[in-house]
């Protein structure tokens, strides 16, 4: 895209008012042997243009079934979805795929966790692009190497002229997912998926790529939905984050909100997981104590509840519904929320009844207050 050309694109990307997405009660289920499984349950979520949402939770937590319903890609026979996904005016679900053609790639993009399983390995990076912009664009054979040249450069891949001609085989990791980007990009996507683009990259090329997204997400004026498990991935950079449990979001409010004054226990628990500069190498992750929860049968009340430290009784029967906190857009599903006099005598509750996962939390909580300490006192 010439600087014009995404000038132009940008001012009339910014000159609607109203959200590019609102997801509301989106419930997708899949029917296996064993039962139903509820992989998102009750979603609701919207976002304005040009900004980025981050989705958090922990493997399974129904992260990638969410990004692949709202563009509905989950369609099979044992697949059941309800609820709406509005994006730019449409409603989507009801859509067939055939009609979801016509958005894929040119309104909506997905780069996927993995680039081996989304580029074909027997077939040159270039003719993949190439092929996406003749089908989607129908533009000449020419034109479109010329094309993909282009993009490849603006993903930062060098020597492009050369490097389209490579399989992806020929590429190193990190340079295979900028041709992905490149090809989820190639058709100028209102919207872009990121689904974990770095998990399988090494930390430092995960930087340059994550960098690479945000620089064509502004560029663009693109709206983007950045999937991770990593909370420390979507701190500095997105607008928005949304706390994913069990298919459902326990917590959601603009990320510079939610890291000061975060109320849902499972928030505070992905926290703790984040690696720390200062740790020594090797040091082991703190892994939330539990596994996550059987999505078939989950656990009566809230499903955190069998790993929450700070669960009460009430916590074992009521599923709390989302609630709103103080500040605007902040809301979370939680009976005795972080940083509320309740969660303190709960936490004293369970640190003297000997409940394991709050013995395992208190250790964290101590480290964190000291911390929080220091940085008063310094
Ligand atoms: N096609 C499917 N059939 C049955 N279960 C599925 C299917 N796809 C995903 N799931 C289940 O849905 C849950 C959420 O999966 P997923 O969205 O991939 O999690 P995440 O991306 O957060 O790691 C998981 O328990 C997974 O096993
Ligand atoms: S305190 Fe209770 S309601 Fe809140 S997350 Fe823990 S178990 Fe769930
Ligand atoms: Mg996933």
């Amino acid at each position: 895209m010439t600087d014009t050309g995404s000038d132009i694109t940008r001012l009339k990307r910014a000159d609607h008012k109203e959200p590019l997405l609102v997801v509301e009660d989106l419930r997708t289920h899949f029917e296996v042997e064993a039962g139903m499984v509820k992989a998102v349950d009750g979603v609701s979520l919207s976002l304005d243009r040009g900004k980025t949402l981050g989705v958090v939770g922990e493997s399974g937590s129904g992260k990638t079934v969410l990004a692949r319903s709202i563009m509905r890609l989950n369609i099979a026979d044992n697949v059941k979805t309800s609820g709406s996904v509005h994006y730019d005016g449409e409603e989507l679900i009801g859509k067939s795929s055939k009609e979801m053609q016509k958005l894929w790639g040119v309104e909506m993009a997905m780069v996927f966790q993995d680039p081996m399983t989304s580029l074909n390995p027997v077939v040159k990076v270039g003719r993949q692009l190439t092929e996406h912009l003749r089908y989607h664009l129908g533009v000449s054979k020419s034109e479109s190497r010329e094309t993909a040249i282009e993009l490849l450069r603006s993903v930062q891949i060098p020597e492009p002229e050369s490097r389209i001609d490579n399989y992806p085989h020929e590429m190193s990791g990190g340079m295979r997912q900028r041709a992905c980007i490149a090809i989820a990009l190639a058709c100028g996507p209102k919207m872009l998926f990121a689904d974990e683009p770095t998990t399988a990259l090494d930390v430092t090329v995960q930087h340059q790529i994550l960098n690479l997204l945000a620089q064509q997400q502004t560029d663009r004026f693109m709206t983007m939905i950045m999937v991770t498990h990593d909370l420390g991935v979507v701190a500095g950079r997105t607008d928005e984050i949304v706390v994913m449990y069990a298919g459902k979001v326990v917590e959601k409010a603009p990320t510079n909100q939610l890291f000061a004054d975060m109320r849902h226990p499972y928030t505070q628990a992905l926290l703790w997981s984040i690696p720390k500069v200062s740790q020594p190498k090797h040091t082991r992750l703190s892994a939330i104590a539990g596994r996550p929860p059987d999505l078939i049968n989950p656990p009566s009340g809230c499903s955190f509840s069998p790993r929450c430290p700070y669960a009460q009784d009430r916590c074992h029967e009521e599923d709390p519904p989302l609630t709103a906190a103080g500040a605007a857009g902040h809301q979370y599903a939680c009976w005795y929320p972080v940083g509320s006099p309740e969660n303190e005598a709960a936490y004293q509750s369970n640190l003297a009844n000997g409940v394991p996962q709050t013995l395992a939390a208190a250790g964290r909580l101590a480290a964190t207050e000291e911390l929080v300490t220091e940085g008063a006192a310094g």
